[in-house]
């Protein structure tokens, strides 16, 4: 973005009138424009309603403590699938399915449970060292002086690396993995997915395939990974088809677009604070505070939705049984009463791991560690090769996804210097 289309749409964002903002508008995410919008309202309206978008009218929640306070009341604000689901846009097909992120308790908690072993420290340890070694062949395989494309050649295909070690995927078939996230979250029109029934054709045959796969492992040893965990855990091993699914492609969507975009947004940041870059290098042992510092200032997914079960206060304002309430990540991670210099990128603040790119209360993201261990691992292997400061340049403008959802980017032109 240009410095005279901040300005003028910093001046867009206070002149309108107030009650005329609707931040959930893709093309604002797509062109990055959405900064003074939000900083507006958590000035002047942090609670806000917009009565009219081509999502119907929702409540946007923009600070920080208010977003903690919606997080840890699921009593009030539900999640579930029946109540309309956890994004701003109503269930498609694909997101319909019951998945334990769009249930409430108790059946959420059952189903967490099971899968929380996988990613407990005991069983990451046990991952990390295929999961550096597929980094290290990555990373090797990198052309040096030409330019390409970093989302590509890096972000996506190590997060579909991750994926396959951790579900225990074959590993030459692994881009299915990224295919099947992209057709389960995009906007219809935009990922060779026209209709909700070639949606779900699609999901049905990742079904088919994952089925397959937790047979083969149920009559097999135990083993650390994913599907072999589930196969042999009592409260999992007899899913219904529908719920196995949904679970599949929850955990498929949840570690893919996510990482993928942290990997994209930390390069980009270290290449925008060049002396932040510098510091890195002078001290790797900043690298796992930096990876909390890109996942908070990236915030992958830029919010989560919730609808009221009942009428409840917030910020001053009536909320009503049956609104649609948006908790915006983005909005919460830059508010500086809670964060100091929120708006700046600084790799080794104090409290790194203070934010809201994970939610909160009892959804919190069960990967959150996974994630931080594969994006630690790719800077470890990757300040091994290239130790100097800028040696990996952004040498274009990113192009970012339109949506209001998954925040990230579908290009970043970058070139490796000698
Ligand atoms: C839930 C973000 C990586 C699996 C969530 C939630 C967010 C989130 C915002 C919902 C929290 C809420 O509603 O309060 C992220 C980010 C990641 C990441 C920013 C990377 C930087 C992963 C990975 C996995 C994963 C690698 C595993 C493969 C899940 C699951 C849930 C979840 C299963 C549902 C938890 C529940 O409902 O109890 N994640 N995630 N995520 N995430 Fe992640």
């Amino acid at each position: 973005m240009t410095q005279a289309a901040a300005t003028a749409d910093r001046a867009d964002a206070y002149s309108i009138p107030l009650d005329r903002i609707n931040v959930a508008d893709p093309a604002l995410f797509r062109d990055n424009m959405m900064w003074p919008y939000f900083e507006r309202l958590r000035k002047e309206d942090p609670v806000h309603y917009c009565n009219d978008s081509q999502y119907g009218p929702y409540w946007s929640v923009t600070r920080f403590k208010d977003i903690m306070s919606v997080e840890t009341n699921h009593k009030v604000f539900s999640s579930a699938s029946r109540s309309g689901g956890i994004t701003i846009m109503d269930n498609n097909a694909a997101a319909s399915l019951p998945m334990f992120i769009a249930m409430d308790p108790p059946k959420h908690d059952v189903q967490r449970k099971t899968v929380t072993p996988i990613v407990a420290p005991e069983n990451l340890a046990k991952l990390e060292g295929l999961i550096r070694q597929r980094t290290q062949n990555a990373l090797d395989a990198l052309p040096a002086g030409e330019t390409f494309n970093w989302v590509e050649r890096v972000s996506i295909n190590l997060t579909a690396q991750m994926l396959a070690t951790l579900f225990g995927f074959p590993f030459e078939d692994r881009t299915k993995l990224t295919h099947w996230s992209d057709v389960t979250t995009c906007e219809l029109g935009t990922c060779g997915v026209e209709t909700e029934e070639q949606r779900i054709k699609e999901i049905q045959e990742c079904g088919a395939y994952m089925t397959k796969l937790f047979n083969e492992r149920a009559n097999s040893d135990p083993q650390p990974d994913l599907l072999s965990m589930l196969a042999h855990s009592e409260n999992t091993r007899n899913m219904s088809p529908e719920e196995f699914m949904g679970n599949m492609v929850l955990l498929i969507v949840g570690g893919n677009d996510t990482t993928r975009n942290s990997m994209s947004g930390g390069l980009l940041a270290l290449n925008e604070n060049p002396e932040e870059y510098r510091k890195l290098c002078a001290d790797p042992t900043l690298i796992p505070s930096m990876v909390s510092e890109i996942i908070r200032w990236q915030t992958p997914l830029a919010h989560m939705r919730r609808t009221a079960l009942e009428d409840f206060e917030l910020g001053g304002k009536q909320i009503k049984k049956g609104d649609k309430v948006v908790m915006w990540y983005v909005s919460g991670n830059r508010d500086g009463d809670e964060i100091e210099n929120a708006d700046r990128f600084i790799i080794d603040r104090a409290n790194p791991r203070h934010h809201l790119s994970f939610g909160f209360g009892i959804h919190r993201c069960v990967g959150n560690r996974l994630a931080e261990m594969q994006l630690r691992v790719l800077w470890e292997e990757t300040l091994k090769r290239w130790p100097k400061p800028g040696q990996i340049e952004v040498v274009g403008e990113p192009r970012r996804v339109f949506s209001t959802f998954v925040k990230g980017f579908e290009a970043l032109p970058v070139r490796i210097n000698a």
